[in-house]
């Protein structure tokens, strides 16, 4: 059985002593929980919070990581560096890194295989932006980028990915996917699963929604047999919408 999944997007949101606040009230509003949780804080804060989520249900994620391990590359942060402190995963190919830092599916493919080289697990996202949706290419285009950026990796590497489907019009817009629409999209990323690896690893396989999914949309959203949770950016920096959208 694949796992339910909400992970929390910070982005480049609140300093040491918020994110210390906002990680402790999720540790405590959340009790026991079936689902995994994972919180992706800036990397600055990522020593500091492996400490505080010692022996909690809430796991860590990067928001990124640089594709060599070391190196002369000022101002990175590398897989391994992650690795050290002991994170369960890091997120790639978030759209707004696509956008504003030009990443595309050649060097996530890099990207993922330094993240998986040091034994992280990684959050792959993909998405489309409202034109293409608008002009019908989505379905290819999502395509494209899931075989692009993982098709390298052999079966039983899947099982240390998971994937984000997260449209562009819908992330930070307010706007999010119908229930249908995201369905339709994760059903169609596990057809592209199925046809590649078989439906072991494409039944075994999270899928997540992202894009303005807030407590009163979560539950209709992850009641869909193929959306398996959610990648949460803007309700996860609010403790109370978070759990509320994890109990979702
Ligand atoms: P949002 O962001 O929930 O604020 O739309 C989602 C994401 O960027 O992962």
């Amino acid at each position: 059985m694949r796992k339910q999944i909400v992970a929390g997007n910070w982005k480049m949101n609140n300093n040491l002593q918020e994110a210390k606040e906002l990680c402790s009230s999720i540790i405590s509003q959340l009790g026991v929980s079936d689902k995994e949780v994972i919180i992706a804080p800036s990397y600055v804060h990522l020593a500091s919070l492996v400490e505080f989520t010692k022996g909690s249900a809430v796991m860590l994620a990067a928001q990124n990581c640089h594709q060599e391990l070391s190196g002369a590359y000022t101002g990175e942060i590398s897989a391994s560096m992650l690795a050290y402190l002991g994170l369960d995963y890091v997120i790639l190919g978030h759209s707004e890194r696509r956008v504003h830092n030009g990443e595309d599916n050649a060097l996530l493919v890099k990207k993922v295989n330094a993240a998986i080289s040091q034994g992280l697990k990684v959050i792959y996202c993909c998405g489309e932006t409202l034109e293409q949706r608008k002009s019908g290419v989505h379905f290819d285009l999502i395509t494209n980028q899931i075989m692009e950026g993982l098709f390298h990796l052999d079966a039983e590497t899947m099982n240390r990915i998971v994937i984000a489907y997260e449209p562009l019009w819908a992330v930070g817009t307010g706007v999010t996917a119908t229930s249908a629409q995201a369905q339709e999209m994760h059903a169609h990323i596990r057809k592209v699963l199925t046809d590649k690896y078989g439906a072991d690893v494409a039944q075994n396989t999270s899928i997540l929604y992202g894009g303005s999914c807030v407590p009163s949309n979560a539950g209709e959203l992850f009641a869909q047999t193929d959306v398996d949770g959610g990648l949460i950016g803007g309700a996860s920096l609010n403790a109370e919408d978070f759990t509320s959208i994890i109990k979702a």
